[in-house]
């Protein structure tokens, strides 16, 4: 009988992560002799952690934060994408390498077009934030053609940086207000910050400009309506929750191990949403 392979997400701290029943959800469904794990790995064990995986056990793993930049640099195989963005959150083997991956913005994109259809590639994109999370959608809609991306960040330079790593033309809003002046044209908003979890400050902002049929659309998913979310739903925006991207970016690692694209269903949803 084949060996069990296992699976990991790492992370330090790794708290409570929801990979592991996300995937054993699908490792469950499709019969796999497979185990998908939580691992707690501090920053001067990963090296260990990395050069000590053995392929016969182990058939790749995730990272979550602080990791994804470090993984990265210490693979020396990577798809385009994660080559593109300086960082991998899907690690697994190929000609018995470890080959990074990044499947954040594919997650953040299937699960926008998933619950909204967004097609208004000429109509403005505001992008609120510029750190990791920020890179992967900004990359991501980029590539699917929208033509008018502003970014929001508090610190502008982290902004600037940001589109000069990716090489893509974008605008940087000097300003809240400048910011805000924007939205009566803006198709599409996105929070890619924490603000909004729980025990932070909630993103305050006033959507009421913003035309009928936008989308507001946040990353954040404890809680799953945040009070962006519940500002944009009380003015009849279309919203989109960030439980999805986390499905999403998971449902492709998983592709990418198995060969198999899982199914988001309404019970896995369910099930996460039940122990957030
Ligand atoms: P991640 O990898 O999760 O995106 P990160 O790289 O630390 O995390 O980025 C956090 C983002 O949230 C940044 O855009 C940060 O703004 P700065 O670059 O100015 O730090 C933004 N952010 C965090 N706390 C914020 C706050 N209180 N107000 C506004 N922006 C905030």
């Amino acid at each position: 009988m084949a060996n069990i392979k296992n699976l990991y997400v790492i992370g330090w701290p790794i708290g409570h992560s929801r990979s592991p029943l996300i995937h054993q959800y699908w490792i469950e469904k499709h019969g796999l002799k497979a185990q998908y794990s939580q691992k707690a790995i501090a920053p001067e064990d990963l090296r260990n952690f990395i050069h000590t995986l053995d392929p016969d056990q182990c058939l790749g793993f995730n990272i979550t934060i602080p990791h994804k930049e470090a993984v990265f640099a210490q693979v020396l195989a990577r798809d385009i994408l994660a080559d593109k963005l300086s960082a991998t959150n899907t690690i697994s083997w190929r000609d018995g390498k470890l080959y990074a991956n990044n499947t954040d913005g594919y997650g953040f994109y299937r699960n926008l077009i998933q619950y909204s259809n967004w097609q208004q590639i000429d109509q403005p994109v505001i992008i609120y934030g510029a750190g990791g999370a920020s890179r992967a959608i900004l990359q991501a809609l980029h590539d699917a053609g929208a033509k008018h991306i502003y970014i929001y960040n508090r610190t502008i330079s982290r902004a600037e940086k940001l589109l000069e790593d990716l090489d893509i033309k974008a605008n940087v809003f000097k300003d809240v207000a400048e910011m805000s002046n924007c939205l009566d044209r803006c198709g599409l908003f996105i929070n890619t910050t924490s603000l909004g979890m729980n025990g932070e400050n909630d993103l305050d902002i006033d959507l009421s400009a913003m035309p009928k049929g936008a989308i507001v659309a946040d990353i954040v998913y404890t809680p799953l309506k945040t009070g962006l979310l519940r500002q944009a739903e009380d003015l009849g925006l279309v919203t989109v929750d960030g439980l999805g991207m986390l499905l999403h970016q998971a449902a492709k690692a998983f592709e990418i191990w198995f060969g198999i694209l899982p199914e988001v269903d309404d019970e896995l949803r369910d099930l996460i949403v039940r122990d957030l």
